[in-house]
């Protein structure tokens, strides 16, 4: 009997496991986003570094983080914090060494997180040497970059076009060496890479061939809508871009639509080529499949292309940028259950949905949308079918640190005035993570920082918030461990604004528990049937997570048809 059910169990066994290996460990998982200058200084410089990450993935662990990636750790300048890489096959030494890399893997692999690293496809460094033997016309790398000696008008030299760059100002800059200007849509220090050129696209693959052979399990693409320009015509030229009539700044971005610069067609097509290299190296190495998450703000009809086309596979994880995008504090009910159906109704079949809600470049949410919605917005991150995507410190709430123009470094920001850079730093969002309530808050034993710590560290941080039941921290990690459930692994979601101010979904797969996520988005006590919306609930449901604005606990039960909200709650509930 025992030997019999023992047959059984390992026939069912059997039975389950190529079910669960198609799953495809990234497609509930927890994606993490680390800025390495800003998670943890082991050296004292007032920087983060790779030691410094490896330290601290025990904490990526207990928050049960799947993944992790890393903004550049390349050899660079900084002109833009990394993002200009002057070395894509070593370490910069302000984050350590490639041994130091070498360390942080195995450790991951320890802890079974896996490590995903920032891949800048557009550009390189001016410092970059594929760069500088460009410059001098070496015949291999004469056009690796996208170079025009410019017009000439009424005997004055000019840039070949009126193209503007992403950081402002026209986006050719003068060479003396190679008496040519070169493109760069971002920073003079930062020249595009010329996509034309099939040597290019082979030498950036064998970029992504390096990383995946030494461990790392994919990467998160950088900026890929700048990537190609269109194709110069029959005489090297290209066509202006016309104007943006509502803007009228000539050195702003936004000035120009940007017709020709971004969204080129052959953009999807490298994206499924660099997808090939991945399963290319999938066959390789064997083991888990890697993985490519793209950053492109795009119209999502462009943005469902980057999946694949049925005949090519793309990035598995189109980053969903539609809630981070477009909600505001003003934003209702209706507004979050449209945005969510964009994404999950646009999806091609057999994809997966990702949820982004923030990054090193846009305001944290607890800026943008108020304090006391951050945990919603967690709940939203973690309940949702597919991947959460989180940037370091929203776990705990981190908020936006002012940064007068003085101390501003940022050079989105620097590029522009004392007017404007408000509306273009980045550095708020990027400040130290607050471990503790420690000198530099746990962040580094320095001096100083190279951005200033946030003023309210001391109730702001990991160590803290530990030890309270409801903080951000201990809501965000109950959320995680909900997400081992069936429903939330596998269920189907089903999204419904109750009038403006309440937004709910449920999860449900047949045979286990549903979980009814609901949120409480303004000040009004709100009374709601959720028997109204939903279908098979249970008359009574269980709190499973609350938010500190709750006058319930975990565990209570309530009623279908009468939930009660208090402003701003938000909660997940189960049925029985
Ligand atoms: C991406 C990065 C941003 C960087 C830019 C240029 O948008 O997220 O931080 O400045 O590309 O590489
Ligand atoms: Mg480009």
């Amino acid at each position: 009997m025992l030997i019999k059910s023992i047959a059984l169990c390992s026939l069912l066994l059997a039975l389950a496991l190529p079910a669960l290996a198609e799953v495809g460990w990234w497609r509930s998982a927890q994606f993490y986003q680390i800025y390495p200058r800003s998670f943890k200084d082991s050296d004292g410089d007032g920087i983060g570094d790779l030691n410094g990450i490896t330290q601290q993935l025990e904490y990526l662990k207990e928050i049960g983080i799947t993944a992790t990636w890393l903004s550049p750790i390349f050899t660079s300048p900084m002109a833009d914090f990394g993002y200009d890489v002057a070395d894509f096959y070593n370490i910069d030494p302000l984050f350590g060494t490639m041994q130091d890399f070498d360390k942080l893997l195995a450790r991951a692999k320890q802890l079974d997180i896996k490590i995903i690293l920032d891949f800048v496809p557009n550009h390189s460094s001016d410092e970059c040497d594929w760069f500088k033997r460009s410059a001098a016309g070496e015949p291999e790398y004469k056009d690796f970059y996208v170079w025009h000696t410019g017009k000439v008008v009424n005997g004055i030299r000019q840039p070949p076009n009126n193209w503007i760059s992403v950081f402002r100002g026209s986006m050719w800059t003068w060479h003396e060496g190679r008496q040519a200007y070169y493109l760069h849509q971002f920073l003079a220090k930062q020249p595009d890479l010329n996509y034309r050129n099939p040597k290019v696209i082979e030498a950036m693959k064998d970029v992504l061939r390096f990383w995946l052979r030494k461990g790392v399990y994919g990467f998160r693409i950088d900026a890929v809508p700048h990537v190609f320009e269109i194709a110069a015509d029959k005489n090297g030229n290209w066509p202006d871009e016309p104007r943006n009539e509502a803007v009228s700044d000539p050195e702003d971005y936004t000035y120009l639509n940007h017709i020709y610069t971004t969204h080129q067609p052959e953009t999807i097509d490298l994206v499924y080529q660099f997808r090939e290299v991945m399963e290319d190296l999938d066959r390789e190495l064997g083991g888990d499949d890697r993985v490519l998450l793209t950053e492109a703000y795009a119209p999502l009809n462009v943005l469902m292309q980057y999946y694949g086309n049925g005949t090519h596979n793309g990035s598995q994880i189109p980053f969903n940028f539609e809630l981070l995008g477009n909600v505001n504090r003003e934003s209702n009910a209706y507004q979050y259950a449209e945005l969510l159906h964009n994404w999950l109704d646009n999806m091609p079949a057999g994809q997966v949905a990702n949820w982004v809600l923030g990054n090193h470049d846009s305001s944290r949410i607890g800026s943008r949308l108020g304090a006391d919605r951050i945990d919603a917005t967690n709940m939203l991150l973690l309940t949702l079918p597919g991947i959460s995507v989180n940037y370091q410190g929203e776990e705990i709430g981190m908020t936006d640190v002012w940064i007068s123009w003085k101390d501003t470094v940022d050079p989105q920001a620097c590029q522009s005035n004392e007017q404007e850079f408000e509306r273009l730093t980045r550095d708020p969002v990027r400040t130290p993570f607050q471990w503790s309530d420690e000198a530099q808050a746990g962040f580094s034993n320095g001096a100083s920082t190279w951005l200033p710590l946030a003023s309210d560290y001391k109730l702001v941080n990991v160590k803290r918030e530990r030890g309270i039941p409801l903080s951000h921290l201990n809501i965000y990690k109950q959320l995680r461990a909900l997400r081992d459930e069936p429903s939330m692994q596998h269920g189907d979601v089903t999204i419904s604004a109750i009038g403006p101010n309440v937004l709910a979904f449920k999860r449900s797969l047949s045979g286990h528990n549903s979980f009814i996520t609901v949120w409480n988005i303004n000040d009004n006590v709100e009374a709601v049937n959720l028997d109204s919306v939903f279908t098979s609930l249970s008359s009574q449901l269980k709190y499973v997570v609350v938010n500190d604005k709750s006058v319930r606990r975990k565990n209570d039960l309530t009623y279908a048809n009468s939930l009660l909200l208090m402003p701003k709650e938000a909660v997940v509930l189960s049925t029985l």
